[in-house]
C-alpha cells in the first residue's frame, strides 16, 4: 500500500520515499532562469517510477556503485542512493539538467556525482566497477537504438552485473529489447508503479 504523506508545499510531492518537485516548483522555476535542458531532461519522467517499484522488489546491495546513464533530474539514481547508500554517479549529455539533479539530491539528502557525457562516449573504463546500469525514459528515437545497445555490451564487457532500462513501451526500446536478447539474458517484462499515481510500462534487464 502506498504510503501518503500530507507536504505544505503544493508543488513539491512524494513517490517512493523520496521529495520530489513539479516544473512549477519556485526552485525549478528559478532554476530555468539560467538553464534549460534540451533533450527532454525537463521533469522527472515515470519511467523512473518504474524502477523504484522494481528494486523495492529486487533490491540493491548495500552502497552498490550505480551509474544513471540519460540520468536528467537523476530520481532513479537518487532513490538508489537513499534506500541502497548506493554510490551512483549520473551521466546525461546535457550539462544543464545537472543542477536540478542537484537540488533533488540535496532535499532527498544523498550526493550523487554527475558527469557530462554521451551514451556513445561512455568507455569500458567508465564501466568497470560498476554493479548496475540503470535509465528510464532514454530510448525514445529510433537513433537511440543502437547506441544504447552497444553501451550495454560494453557494459556487459565491463562486468557490470545488470542493465536495468525502463520505458513506456515505446517501439525503439522495444527494439533494443529484441536485440539485446540475441546476445544477453535478457527479460523485458510489463512493470507498473502505484507512486505518486499509476504508471505503466516495461522494464527490461539484462545480464
Ligand atoms: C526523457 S529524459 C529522461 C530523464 C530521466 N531518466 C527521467 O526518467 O526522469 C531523457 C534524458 O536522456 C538524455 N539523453 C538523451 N540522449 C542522450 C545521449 N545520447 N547521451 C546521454 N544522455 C542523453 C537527455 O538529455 C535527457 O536528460
Amino acid at each position: 500500500m502506498p504510503r501518503l504523506e500530507e507536504l505544505d508545499d503544493p508543488h513539491m510531492f512524494e513517490a517512493y520515499g523520496l521529495y520530489l518537485l513539479t516544473s512549477n516548483h519556485r526552485f525549478v522555476r528559478r532554476l530555468k532562469n539560467y538553464y534549460s535542458p534540451s533533450v527532454h531532461g525537463h521533469k522527472t519522467w515515470r519511467s523512473s517510477y518504474l524502477l523504484m517499484d522494481y528494486f523495492g522488489l529486487k533490491p540493491l546491495p548495500r552502497r552498490a556503485r550505480v551509474m544513471e546513464v540519460g540520468c536528467g533530474w537523476g530520481p532513479a539514481g537518487i532513490f538508489c542512493a537513499r534506500e541502497f547508500q548506493a554510490r551512483v554517479t549520473g551521466v546525461d549529455m546535457d550539462e544543464d539538467v545537472f543542477p536540478f539533479l542537484d537540488v533533488l539530491a540535496a532535499l532527498n539528502e544523498v550526493e550523487v556525482k554527475s558527469v557530462r557525457k554521451r551514451f556513445q562516449d561512455i568507455t569500458k573504463r567508465d564501466l568497470a566497477g560498476q554493479h548496475t546500469l540503470i535509465g528510464s525514459d532514454i530510448c525514445f528515437w529510433d537513433s537511440m537504438t543502437k547506441p544504447l545497445f552497444n553501451l550495454t555490451r560494453r557494459a556487459m564487457d565491463a562486468g557490470v552485473k545488470q542493465v536495468v532500462f525502463a520505458d513506456p513501451g515505446r517501439s525503439p526500446f522495444h527494439a533494443l529489447a529484441d536485440r539485446c536478447e540475441k546476445y544477453f539474458d535478457v527479460t523485458c517484462e510489463p512493470w507498473y508503479a502505484l507512486e505518486p499515481k499509476r504508471s505503466e510500462g516495461y522494464v527490461m534487464v539484462v545480464r
